[in-house]
This record gives structure tokens, C-alpha cells and sequence, in this order.
């Protein structure tokens, strides 16, 4: 049913296209860049032109400012979200959705060519969804099947590093045709870009007791392992160990944790996607995800589309960004754990970062804070920022073991205190008045603590 549909999408899409141009509109992470990278590069195969413009978000601002003669306006990676406000232009020209968002107000898509992976209760990246699309205009694009998983993997899909479900057959179908290789490995971030005892100091999950967060102990656990950190040619990351070193790290590792009778001790290991044929710095799809990402976030995702498509010679502004992204982020936490950003509600944690982050940032620093083990207790957060547009942007996330619908939560709450929201049951955003700051954290922390109460009690 689900790729019945979309070929059918793709085969009017295909006769919509016929002399037009096409007006492209995606969002500005990671499955964003390389949703619109993707298309772009079906485009350019069928010979239409196009054009592009990469978004931090939807709002209604934009959907009214949008000037369209005879454009397809198409949006990938968001639109779901904002179905009602789109269905005014698809009355004056055609608009395709292609998005795996949560789907408001669905009955009125009127005309819009809407796919989402959610009317088959199905979840994966829109970068999966832009792939499989752009395969039944030109079966040539499965060449983008990297730029899928990239997406894929910047969306978070492989939890625990294993990729599942649908977005797994893609990954597999990668394999198949030789673009990427699939292997099992230590689950240390930055195998190809981080020195080694860098990946070990910065590894929080898994967490390595008394190496976690301490350079000179990770210095020294390699020493004692015989393992060189250092060549002629630099500091060695993890793509440089052998088979054999990596084996005896791994086993350290588990000592470590077995020490500290950690649950699952062993559980450290993870899948590396490789992408064979991309320069070293973007081969490992986390890593080139996360490097989507901050050129994407720091305002630059042309950047990213053009490494995407092959142009390397914007690499080293991409790790310049990239650089730039790490030390800002540094800096935000120092101000959460130092300053008096940190709010904590009853039910709840606000981190009222006023105008100390931009709001691009906020979505990334409100996850890192989620994962890590900065605050005391296990509550969901919300990260507060001011806009240039006087208004307030917020970030929700909720960590694991609790269960809230954080979309339904903040789509409810503006219902009563005005503005816009949308996203995922855990990952969920809003847009608010600036005015409206503290209802919004007295509202918030209320209803958690109801919603929280039902389910204890239920
Ligand atoms: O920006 P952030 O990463 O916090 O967004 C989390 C999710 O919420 C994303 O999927 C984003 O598209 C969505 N969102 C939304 N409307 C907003 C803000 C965020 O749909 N006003």
C-alpha cells in the first residue's frame, strides 16, 4: 500500500513537473538538508528546474509570504504539521508534502500531494521517504540511498545504533549495491574524526566509569593497554586501530563498567555505517550527520547541500562550522550548569536561556541536556529561547523512561495561550508570545504533573 502510493505520487508528480519549475522548501537539519539533496539531485536528473530555500521552521509567517505563479511548491521533511494553513495556496498552484511529521488537521489537504509515512503507521526519516520517491521517478537515484541513511541516522532512527524497520531495508539495500558498508563496532562517537582518547573522554553513553568526561584518564587507560595514541602522522582515532587493539579496548571498556556493576556492561557495541567513496571526514553517516547539522543550524545549509551533492570544496568551512558549532554548544552548557538559566518546576525542567542562544540551537542543546546527566532528576525539558520576531521558541523532550506525548501537550497549551506547535511525541517544538513566558512554565509544569498523576493512578 505504502509504496503503491508513493509511486503513484511520483508518477503525478512526474506529469505536474512538465515544463514547470519547481519551488523546493526544507528544513535546516540534518534530514532536511539531505531530503532536499536528495530531491535536488532527482530534479536535476529529469531535467527540471528548481529552486531552494532551507528553513528553520514553517511558521504561518512564511506560508503567507510565499510568492507562487506557476512554481510546484514542494516541501520535504516538514508541511504535515501545518496542512490547514498550506491548503490556501494549494487552491492558486500545486503543493507537494513529503514528510513524516505528525499530520494536523489531515481532512483538509484538499489538492496538496501529501506523503507520510504515519498514514501507514510507519516512522522513518523524510530522508527515507524523499529516497524511495525519488527511485520511482528514476530508478538512477538509488545512488542517494547514502543521503538517506545520513537523514536517517541525524533523525535519530537507529537508537542504540541499530537501525530498524523500514529505514533497515534501505540500509540494506545500500549494502547491496556497494555504497555502504554495514559493521559492528565500539559505539564511540567520531571513529574517523575525534582522537581516540578524545571519542573516550566525550563517551557518556555508553559511560565508561572514571574515563567518562576525563581526558587524562583515557590518556592513560591507552598507555596501559599498550595502544599508541600518537604516530608520525597525528593523533590515531578508532578507524586507525587494528582488529586486535580494538578488541582489547573494547574488553577494558567492559572491565570498567563491570567494576561498577553498570547494567548491561557489555552492551557497547553498535552498527558503523561507512559510506564508501566520500572523503574520510564525512565516510561514518554520524558524522557526516551531525556536520549537516551544524552547517544547517549555524545558518550555512547550502553548505551542506553542496557537500551532499558531491562538492568537497566547501570542507573545510563545513569543519570550520562544524568547530564553531562544538564551541558554542561548550559554552550553553557551562551556562546551564553556572548561570541562572535552569528553572526546575515540580514536574518539569526549563532551561530560560533568554537571548543567550540563538533559536536554532535550542533543539540540539535541549537533547544534549536530555542525554546527558547534567540535571539530577529524569524530568522533561523544555528549552526556552527569544526570536528576533519577539517571540519565544521552545524545545521539548522527554527522557526515556517517562511516557508524555510532548506534540499533544504543547498543541493544547497554545490552544489557551495562543501561537503555534508541532513535532514528535518526544521531540516536540512551540512558538509563543513573549509575553506568555511564565503561564507558559506555571501552564506546563501543572499539566505534567496532572498528566503524570493520571497515568500513576491509571
Ligand atoms: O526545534 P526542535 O528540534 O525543538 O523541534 C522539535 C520538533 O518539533 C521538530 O520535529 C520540529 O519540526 C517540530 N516543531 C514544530 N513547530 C514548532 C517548533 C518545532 O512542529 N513551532
Amino acid at each position: 500500500m505504502f509504496l503503491e502510493d508513493v509511486e503513484k505520487c511520483a508518477n503525478e508528480f512526474r506529469n505536474l513537473v512538465e515544463g514547470r519549475k519547481v519551488k523546493l522548501i526544507s528544513h535546516h537539519d540534518a534530514d532536511g538538508i539531505t531530503s532536499a539533496a536528495i530531491i535536488a539531485k532527482a530534479l536535476l536528473r529529469c531535467g527540471v528546474d528548481f529552486e531552494m530555500k532551507i528553513v528553520k521552521q514553517l511558521t504561518s509567517n512564511l506560508i503567507q509570504n510565499l510568492k507562487v505563479e506557476d512554481e510546484v511548491l514542494m516541501f520535504t521533511d516538514l508541511g504535515s504539521g501545518q496542512l490547514d494553513r498550506l491548503a490556501d495556496i494549494a487552491r492558486k498552484t500545486d503543493v507537494v508534502v513529503l514528510d513524516h511529521h505528525e499530520i494536523v488537521n489531515f481532512k483538509e489537504t484538499g489538492n496538496i500531494l501529501h506523503l507520510n509515512p504515519r498514514m501507514y503507521g510507519m516512522y522513518f526519516s523524510a530522508s527515507i521517504l524523499t529516497y524511495v520517491f525519488s527511485k520511482f521517478l528514476d530508478p538512477k537515484n538509488v545512488d542517494c540511498v547514502d543521503l538517506a541513511i545520513v537523514g536517517a541516522v541525524g533523525d535519530e532512527q537507529d537508537e542504540k545504533w541499530e537501525m530498524k524497520g523500514f529505514a533497515r531495508e534501505i540500509l540494506e539495500e545500500g549494502v547491496r549495491i556497494g555504497k555502504i558498508s554495514l559493521q559492528k563496532g565500539l559505539r564511540l562517537y567520531g571513529r574517523y574524526s575525534r582522537p581516540l582518547h578524545k571519542a573516550l573522554e566525550y563517551s557518556f553513553d555508553p559511560f565508561i566509569p572514571s574515563i567518562s568526561g576525563s581526558e587524562s584518564n583515557a590518556v592513560q587507560l591507552l598507555a596501559e593497554l599498550g595502544i599508541p595514541i600518537r604516530t608520525e602522522e597525528g593523533w590515531r582515532r578508532l578507524k586507525d586501530l587494528t582488529e586486535e587493539e580494538e578488541r582489547k579496548l573494547a574488553t577494558a571498556i567492559i572491565v570498567e563498567r563491570l567494576k561498577l556493576s553498570l547494567e548491561n556492561a557489555h552492551d557497547i557495541f553498535g552498527e558503523i555505517y561507512t559510506i564508501i567513496e566520500r572523503p574520510e571526514r564525512i565516510r561514518d553517516a554520524r558524522e557526516f550527520a551531525t556536520l549537516l547539522n551544524a552547517c544547517g543550524r549555524l545558518g550555512f545549509p547550502d553548505i551542506g547541500i553542496r557537500l551532499c551533492l558531491g562538492d568537497y570544496s566547501v570542507m573545510t568551512t563545513a569543519e570550520n562550522l562544524m568547530e564553531e558549532y562544538r564551541r558554542r554548544i561548550g559554552e550553553y552548557l557551562e551556562m546551564i550548569r553556572e548561570e541562572n538559566c535552569l528553572r526546575k518546576g515540580e514536574n518539569a525542567y526549563f532551561l530560560m536561556m533568554k537571548d543567550r542562544v540563538p533559536d536554532t540551537m535550542i533543539g540540539t542543546l535541549t537533547s544534549i541536556v536530555t542525554s546527558s546527566n547534567i540535571l539530577e532528576e529524569k524530568k522533561p525539558i523544555f528549552g526556552m529561547v527569544y526570536t528576533e520576531e519577539n517571540k519565544i521558541k521552545i524545545s521539548a523532550r522527554v527522557p526515556p523512561n517517562i511516557d508524555l506525548n510532548l506534540r499533544d501537550i504543547l498543541c493544547k497549551v497554545v490552544e489557551k495561550i495562543g501561537g503555534e506547535a508541532g513535532g514528535h511525541e518526544r521531540a516536540a517544538g512551540a512558538l509563543i508570545d513573549k509575553s506568555m513566558e511564565e503561564d507558559f512554565v506555571y501552564i506546563i509544569d501543572s499539566k505534567i504533573g496532572e498528566l503524570l498523576a493520571k497515568e500513576r493512578k491509571g
